[in-house]
């Protein structure tokens, strides 16, 4: 079952459909890159940086975030120059694409909801250095499930939900509340018991629960996917998840949850990952979980302190292994520089000698031969006398 869900969701998510269908994550590679690609690579990309921005690889825009403060901030498009610069007036002369036509409505959505899920920090966490990718976690399977009630459904769908299967044919449900977030109370919630068994993607995101639906939370078993951020739920609620097993994805941001909660989250040895930014949740406690929970990714927000720091930390670690690399480089090439000009003064030595002793070779050669010439000069007069 878990191979046939992991299919389907990364079939969903490659194809144009996943913005309507599977409307739960953006990807950065598969949903934003492409669309930066196409319209912006072009004068912030490998060959051109203009406005000192490049984006064409997520290093570029890991460096450019250094240089740019407002170029993203996780959770707040309009406070992200990446998408203000996209929604400016026509006439405006910031507007981006630079002289071009402004990107289409779903491209400008698309941006826009990846940075309102923090999706941003897939390209602002860490970039993994040399170490091999950590074990993936065998995670608990959940059993094959029955068809939910008609009438469960229909009790649910009637408060405004959407409820939808999770693949074509399947018993598994989404259920979500696209146009009646602000009418979703604790009661509702209390509606989706009898559907615990189908329930497995759950976005009460924006709505109005609180920690009274800790009771309703904790009954659905089958939760792997849930969305509890912008709402005003706290630790109560959260302690209520510590039974969910099979849950994978936890959103929290701005909630009020604290360390408590992500203490409370310890026994969840299935969850992955969990968003907690814009929360009081402190970076010890999300180091602490992410090391007590095999393969759990905890995001704070890039722009957390504590992020901050190990970003700052890990790129200072890969520049100083640069230090170092290049003064031993520098030290091995010293130490040649230094060898060379011994052997270089030797050999000289070593020329000026042998030119002198070809010289002393030479000196009597050629002695002898005037020697001989003068013999030779000698003799002709001599036969002269003689004859
Ligand atoms: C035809 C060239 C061109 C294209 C295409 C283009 N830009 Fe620009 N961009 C510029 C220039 C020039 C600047 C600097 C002047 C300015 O700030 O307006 C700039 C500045 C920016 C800045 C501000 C950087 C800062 O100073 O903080 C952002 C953000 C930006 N562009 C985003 C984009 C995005 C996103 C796209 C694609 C949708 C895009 N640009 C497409 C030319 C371009």
């Amino acid at each position: 079952m878990r191979l046939a869900l992991f299919v389907v969701a990364v079939s969903l998510a490659s194809g144009p459909v996943s913005v309507g269908l599977c409307a739960t994550t953006v990807d950065y590679k598969e949903d934003v890159e492409p669309i930066l690609q196409a319209n912006c690579f072009g004068c912030h990309g490998e060959k051109k940086g203009l406005g000192r921005l490049r984006l064409h690889t997520t290093d570029a825009i890991r460096e450019a975030l250094d240089v740019h403060d407002d170029l993203l901030t996780a959770g707040k498009p309009d406070e992200s120059e990446l998408y203000a610069r996209l929604v400016l007036p026509a006439n405006d002369k910031k507007l981006m694409p630079k002289g071009g036509d402004p990107l289409s409505k779903e491209n400008i959505a698309t941006i826009k909801k990846w940075i309102e899920e923090g999706g941003v920090f897939e390209i602002t966490a860490d970039a993994p250095m040399d170490e091999a990718p950590a074990e993936k976690p065998k995670l608990p399977e959940r059993p094959e499930l029955g068809p939910a009630s008609p009438d469960a459904i229909r009790a649910v769908q009637n408060t405004g939900a959407l409820v939808i299967p999770l693949y074509a044919g399947a018993n598994e449900l989404r259920v979500s509340f696209p146009s009646s977030r602000d009418q979703v109370t604790d009661e509702t919630v209390a509606l989706l018991v009898p559907l615990a068994g189908q329930l497995v993607e759950l976005d009460l995101s924006g709505t109005k629960i609180t920690d009274a639906s800790a009771d309703s939370l904790k009954q659905l078993v089958n939760l792997d996917t849930l969305h509890l951020e912008k709402t005003s739920i706290g630790d109560a609620a959260v302690a209520a998840l510590a039974e969910l097993k099979y849950l994978n994805y936890l959103n929290l941001h701005s909630t009020k949850v604290t360390d408590a909660a992500l203490e409370s989250l310890k026994p969840v040895v299935s969850l992955q990952r969990l968003y907690v930014w814009q929360t009081p949740a402190t970076y010890d406690a999300a180091k602490a979980l992410e090391e007590s929970t095999p393969g759990l990714e905890v995001n704070l927000g890039w722009n957390h302190p504590g992020v901050v720091r190990e970003r700052i930390n890990s790129e200072l670690a890969r520049v100083e292994q640069q230090q170092k690399e290049s003064g031993d480089a520098m030290a091995e090439a010293e130490k040649a520089l230094a060898t060379a000009k011994k052997d270089k003064e030797a050999a000289d030595k070593r020329a000026a000698e042998l030119k002198r002793k070809l010289e002393s070779l030479d000196e009597p050669a050629e002695k002898k031969l005037e020697e001989a010439n003068q013999l030779e000069r000698e003799q002709p007069a001599d036969e002269g006398n003689a004859a």
